[in-house]
């Protein structure tokens, strides 16, 4: 281990900074939408088994994988295959996977920034028009905002893992988590409120089909930041003195519980804003919600708010969303930055520089990529449609080397570098691992049906997404 590599200063810091990475856009807006959509108290009820029994072994793997090399996810890959080169490029996959979905983790971050100007400025009304969502994605005032995110994120970056990660994560984190019980308070307030903790909380198990259930553990892997080295980084910054079981236990309690409280925050809002609401508008997408239909919803309270009001209440929001995305980019951009510095020996602020810039040019032209530039508007095709550059990173990162990476760390950890050393980097800091069903189910689950699920959903995604 490099005496020089950076540490977490305490646990909680590790545990915070991992819930904050976990905690994002996916927890606040996503789960809430496809928990309503698709069966309420079934779906969440089949989330947290997925949490608990299929993400929580890939997360603790990662974090072990991590604190034994006291690498990212390359150098980790290399020491414990003893130089394969195969296993070499698997752990590129999980540096090259984080820097794209930051690209696309960007382009939303930066229109969250916008909101929060827009809204301040008294410009609520017109995000909540028809025409506001259209056009303010095609502004080119989105390009001072990209400087302003890349700019607060590196600001964070350059200042190291302890005071910059763990600092900033440990004043979000608690300014988030009490954000958010402000706002669920004030939206339970609201008329009808009700009618959307129902819609949220009761079970319906007819609505329950085999594309739910993958729905929801693609949500369920991408909300706990798997596959995308980001716990393989930030375990190799944490002590022999951790128990990585029970801080992994703790940030997926975290990351499920934010979820869980953001359902009552955002159904309950939706059905006050039109008690006649129709689940089916509802769009797919939360981002689409985040954008389109939630400015609608605030503009509405402004009837017994006033306008400053209700402006205050959307600029509230939209700042808490930021926080939780700011803390996620940080971590994802943490992982090729760790590579660059411990692989290719560049100093931190040189590898913040150069992939601030990269990743800076790519979200601009992926923002360009909803109509300002027709390249990359219509960057290419495939399954019978015009996709857009965004598009490409999203279908292609997301939602399919994503799977595919969770896929490779469980046979690595359980065919290459081998159940036992797990068990035993696992039962440092934790006397009682050894022998425990813990460790019998991370064993067994890791090499037989976790690889088997998670395969399937991969090649279920390239199926249907490229074919
Ligand atoms: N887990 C975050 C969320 O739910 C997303 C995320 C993506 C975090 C990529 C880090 C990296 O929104």
């Amino acid at each position: 281990m490099s005496a020089s590599r950076e540490h977490f200063s305490s646990r909680i810091g590790f545990i915070l900074a991992a819930a904050g990475s976990a905690v994002g856009i996916g927890n606040l807006v996503g789960f809430p939408v496809n928990a309503a959509k698709n069966g309420g108290g079934a779906f969440l009820l089949m989330y947290a088994l997925f949490v608990f029994l299929i993400c929580l072994p890939v997360m603790i793997a990662e974090m072990a994988v991590g604190r034994n090399t006291a690498k990212e996810p390359v150098g980790a890959f290399k020491t414990l295959s003893k130089g394969s080169k195969l296993w070499g490029a698997a752990g590129f996959l999980g540096v090259l996977t984080p820097f794209m979905i930051a690209v696309f983790y960007m382009v939303i971050t930066v229109w969250l920034f916008g909101y929060i100007a827009l809204t301040i400025t008294g410009h609520l009304d017109y995000l909540a028009s028809s025409a506001g969502f259209g056009e303010f994605i095609n502004s080119p005032y989105l390009y001072v905002a990209l400087v302003a995110v890349a700019g607060i994120v590196s600001f964070i970056l350059a200042a190291g893992v302890k005071d910059g990660i763990e600092k900033a994560a440990k004043i979000l984190m608690p300014a988030l988590l009490g954000m958010l019980i402000v706002m669920v308070l004030f939206v339970l307030s609201l008329d009808n409120a009700m009618a959307g903790v129902t819609f949220f909380l009761v079970p319906d198990i007819n609505k329950i089909t085999p594309s739910v259930i993958n729905g929801a553990l693609s949500q369920a892997f991408f909300s706990l930041s798997l596959g995308m080295g980001i716990l393989i980084t930030y375990g190799s910054y944490i002590n022999k003195q951790t128990n990585i079981p029970n801080s992994a236990k703790l940030v997926a309690i975290t990351d499920t519980s934010v979820a869980f409280i953001a359902g009552l925050m955002i159904l309950p809002a939706v059905f006050s804003f039109n008690p006649e609401v129709n689940p089916s508008e509802l769009s797919d997408s939360s981002v689409s919600l985040i954008f389109t239909f939630l400015p609608k919803i605030f503009l509405a309270l402004q009837t017994s708010l006033g306008y400053v009001g209700a402006s205050a209440v959307a600029a509230f929001f939209f700042l808490l969303v930021f926080f939780a995305a700011i803390t996620s980019l940080v971590s994802i951009i943490e992982v090729p930055v760790s590579y660059l510095v411990t692989e290719k020996k560049h100093s931190r602020k040189k590898a913040l520089g150069y992939l601030t810039l990269t990743a800076g040019v790519l979200t601009l032209f992926a923002t360009a990529s909803f109509g300002m530039v027709p390249f990359f508007t219509e960057f290419t095709s495939y399954a019978g449609g015009t996709k857009s550059l965004f598009d490409v990173i999203y279908d292609v990162f997301y939602d399919t080397i994503l799977p595919l990476n969770g896929f490779l760390l469980c046979i690595f950890v359980s065919y290459r570098w081998k159940k036992k050393q797990l068990s035993e980097e696992l039962s440092i800091g934790n006397e009682n691992y050894k022998g425990s069903w813990v460790e019998k189910y991370i064993n067994f689950s890791l090499g037989t049906f976790i690889p088997v699920i998670v395969l399937l959903i991969f090649i279920n995604t390239v199926a249907t997404k490229f074919f």
